[in-house]
């Protein structure tokens, strides 16, 4: 059987994310197929500095030497978000909202500190995350960022991640991204970065999709909208749940056999997609190993199972996976 980073090895690098949940099995399968990984949490702010001033590097230190330990590629995510990011950090010692420039102050010794531990040992960082609001006119989501610091805070934050490690590969990530509407805000947004002459080198496409949505033509049609800028592209939280967004049912406790042969259909489509894309695409990174362990086990219907990617619970290889490794013994 071919291994899912040797079937790939001239198209793109294949990740997934960790977690301090990954057991030895999964260590396996990751160091069998695959040669990124991703930390899923333990690298957020809430994690690396839960008090001001207090790093935990534990865990993530861990993982960046597991990488290198088995001569994988590690992905950073990520340093500005508005999720998972304490309350006190946008506080001053009353428990109001800092200025501008103290928030500013907070977010460089924040970037410095983390990108520089890292230095030469992150193949991508994922600088900002999910900035761009899905629906509406406006083009930013409400944050503290924004609200504190203003339109500019994701300028800061790609100049502070540049000047800490000149050599890093810096992205803009976000999810939705193949939404015809919030495509072109994300265009948008990146577009501007560029054109103040912002060290951005790549766009993440999160690709959280389902059986049903995104549609193949939305994925392509984004592909290539994000390519016309000349960057790189990664597929950096790719998984296919078994729900559609409006899928409410709480009583499916394992996957029907329609299910997991639907499933296969899509993620042969694409990577077939991805493979046609493979001069844009540099990397492609699942949200996790196997169905196991899944964020979307617990979303956006609490405590219902969900099994999003190409290995069973037990390690197993699925339907999707024979169907993914197809696409490349069909070209
Ligand atoms: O670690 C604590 C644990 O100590 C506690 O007992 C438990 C009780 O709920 O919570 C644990 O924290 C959880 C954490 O995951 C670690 O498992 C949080 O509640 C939970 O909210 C958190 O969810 C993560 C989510 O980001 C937070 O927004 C998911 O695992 C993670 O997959 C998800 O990842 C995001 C990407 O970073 C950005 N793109 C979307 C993607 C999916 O939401």
């Amino acid at each position: 059987m071919n291994t899912l980073k040797e079937q790939f090895q001239t198209d793109f690098i294949i990740g997934a994310a960790v977690n301090k949940y990954t057991d030895q099995s999964e260590q396996e399968l990751l160091k069998q197929h695959f040669n990124s990984i991703t930390a899923e949490n333990e690298m957020k702010f809430e994690n690396l500095q839960p008090e001001k001033g207090k790093y935990t590097f534990d865990v993530a230190d861990q993982f960046v030497a597991f990488a290198q330990g088995n001569d994988m590629k590690m992905r950073g995510h990520t340093l500005v978000w508005h999720n998972q990011t304490p309350d006190w950090f946008f506080l001053d010692d009353d428990g109001n909202d800092v200025s501008r420039e103290e928030l500013l102050a907070r977010m460089k010794e924040h970037i410095f500190t983390v990108v520089s531990r890292y230095k030469g040992k992150i193949h991508a960082w994922d600088v900002v995350n999910e900035a761009v609001l899905d629906e509406g006119d406006d083009l930013y989501r409400q944050s503290k960022w924004l609200n504190i610091i203003g339109e500019d805070f994701i300028d800061y934050a790609f100049h502070y991640a540049h000047e800490a490690d000149p050599d890093a590969t810096l992205f803009y990530n976000d999810y939705n991204e193949s939404d015809p509407v919030k495509r072109v805000k994300i265009y948008q947004l990146v577009k501007g970065l560029l054109d103040r002459g912002v060290p951005i080198h790549g766009i993440g496409l999160q690709a959280h999709w389902n059986l049903y949505q995104p549609s193949i033509k939305d994925i392509k049609q984004s592909i290539e909208s994000y390519a016309e800028l000349g960057l790189k592209i990664h597929i950096t939280e790719l998984d296919v749940s078994m729900f559609s967004f409006e899928d409410e049912r709480k009583d499916v406790t394992s996957p029907t056999k329609e299910m997991l042969y639907l499933q296969a259909e899509r993620y042969q489509q694409f990577f077939k997609v991805f493979h046609s894309y493979r001069d844009v695409i540099e990397s492609v990174t699942f949200w996790g190993i196997s169905d196991a362990y899944t964020w979307l086990s617990d979303f956006p219907v609490v405590g219902r199972k969900n099994w999003p990617f190409l290995f069973d619970e037990s390690g197993n290889t699925k339907p999707a996976f024979d169907r993914v490794i197809s696409v490349k013994d069909n070209c």
